[in-house]
């Protein structure tokens, strides 16, 4: 056994994880914690990791559906759940729409509802930056490119927390309230989907949407599980990620007034900036595998069906890999980090989230010249998975 003592539930980790990826990295790297799951720590061994053909997805669902005391709604059927060939496959009908190509040309969209959010609050001094930037901002856009109407985007908001939330789960007891809201909010989403898509069924447009309704309408492509499994995924990881980056992030930024002052004098670094934000701070803090054979790291031999967790929050902050890594230092060169992931499962949404990073921080610091921390201490979510904050108040 290691020498750590991990419960990733206590709240100070949660409001500040990264002193114990600090003390696991160096004194337990390869850890074996009692709820039931392995937790890596090191750059290398997480790369390692997320790289490896042998450490799969699918047998996953289990491990979900006894945290949740149920089978769950669309878990197990979208690509971030699956192994190839089926993850091939799912991937590939909706890669076309995520290519950095097609996600440059959405950047005067971007620009104008970003404006438009800003111009919103001219005027008023002060505004919480999540309820009215960083979160509107990715839910719109992922609305517009699905085709999911973004004026329901309030009877989904909470679904979407509940669903981010719910990514919780496989580290808490069984049947827990945070299990249990997900599933709820699963079946409420699905339903809306449900509707959704009979709709558009009768109405094709030109969205991502329609496209996936008629791969599962030639029949062997995408069954209708897959199809609603995909439209949440796509939902979900469309916004309540890229909300934390531009959270997170600007709160870094205003933690670190040199930092801030010289991207505001050089906005053109905006492009290492958002890479270093993601590194320091980022919206995803691990993932999950299993391996579907023993496998060993570091020494300590991990069964196959075993769970995984390779901490990616974990693996930026590794000195190894990072000089100097607890520095925010937005003109890093060489910064491989892993907060989109790595191999098979490398984020499909990586190039929209990085247009959106960028033109939000960059107009909020352009049209905003005085922004400032309008709260001492600003509380991050109760929330281990996915960091973000639960409000971020400022004044401009
Ligand atoms: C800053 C924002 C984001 C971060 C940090 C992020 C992070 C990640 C990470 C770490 C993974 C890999 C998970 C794993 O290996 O298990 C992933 C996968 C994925 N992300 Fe993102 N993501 C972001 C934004 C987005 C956006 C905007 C979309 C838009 C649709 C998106 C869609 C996806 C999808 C579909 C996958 C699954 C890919 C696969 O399984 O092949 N993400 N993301």
């Amino acid at each position: 056994m290691g020498e750590v003592t991990f419960n990733p539930m206590d709240p100070e980790f949660v409001a500040d994880p990264y002193p114990t990826y600090r003390r696991l990295r160096t004194e337990d790297p390869v850890h074996q914690n009692p709820l039931g799951f392995w937790v890596l720590t090191r750059y290398e061994d997480v790369m390692a990791t997320l790289r490896d053909a042998r450490a799969v997805k699918e047998p996953i669902a289990a491990f979900v559906a006894a945290r949740f005391g149920a089978a769950v709604p669309a878990i197990g059927f979208s690509m971030l759940d699956r192994d190839p060939p089926d993850h091939t496959r799912l991937r590939g009908l909706v890669s076309k729409a995520f290519t950095p190509k097609m996600v440059e040309r959405l950047r005067p969209e971007v620009q104008a509802i970003v404006d438009g959010l800003l111009d919103g609050v001219e005027g008023a001094g002060t505004m919480d930056l999540i309820e009215q930037f960083a979160y509107p901002l990715p839910v719109t856009v992922i609305c517009q490119m699905l085709g999911v109407p973004v004026e329901d985007r309030e009877r989904f908001k909470q679904w979407g927390l509940d669903i981010a939330r719910g990514l919780d789960a496989i580290m808490l007891p069984p049947d827990s309230e945070v299990a249990r809201r997900s599933v709820a909010s699963r079946h409420a989403l699905t339903g809306y989907f449900r509707e959704l898509i009979a709709e558009r069924r009768t109405t094709p447009r030109a969205d991502v949407l329609s496209d996936l309704i008629a791969a599962e309408e030639a029949g062997d492509r995408l069954s209708e599980p897959e199809l609603l499994a995909t439209c949440i995924l796509l939902l979900i990881a469309g916004h309540e990620t890229t909300v934390n980056l531009i959270g997170n992030g600007t709160l870094a930024l205003l933690r670190h007034p040199d930092q801030l002052r010289l991207l505001r004098e050089r906005p053109g670094l905006i492009g290492s900036a958002v890479e270093e934000l993601l590194r320091f701070d980022g919206p995803v803090q691990r993932t999950a595998r299993i391996p579907s054979e023993d496998i060993t790291i570091d020494g300590r031999t991990i069964l196959k069906g075993e769970l995984v967790m390779p901490f990616i929050g974990a693996a930026d902050r590794d000195p190894a890999q990072f000089p100097d890594p607890d520095r925010l230092d937005i003109t890093r060169t060489d910064n491989r980090h892993v907060a989109f992931g790595l191999g098979i499962h490398f984020c499909l949404g990586a190039p929209l989230a990085r247009v959106e990073g960028q033109i939000a921080i960059n107009t909020l610091l352009r049209r905003m010249p005085r922004l400032a921390l309008a709260t001492e201490r600003p509380v991050f979510r109760q929330s281990l998975t996915l960091r973000g904050l639960e409000s971020l108040q400022v004044r401009f």
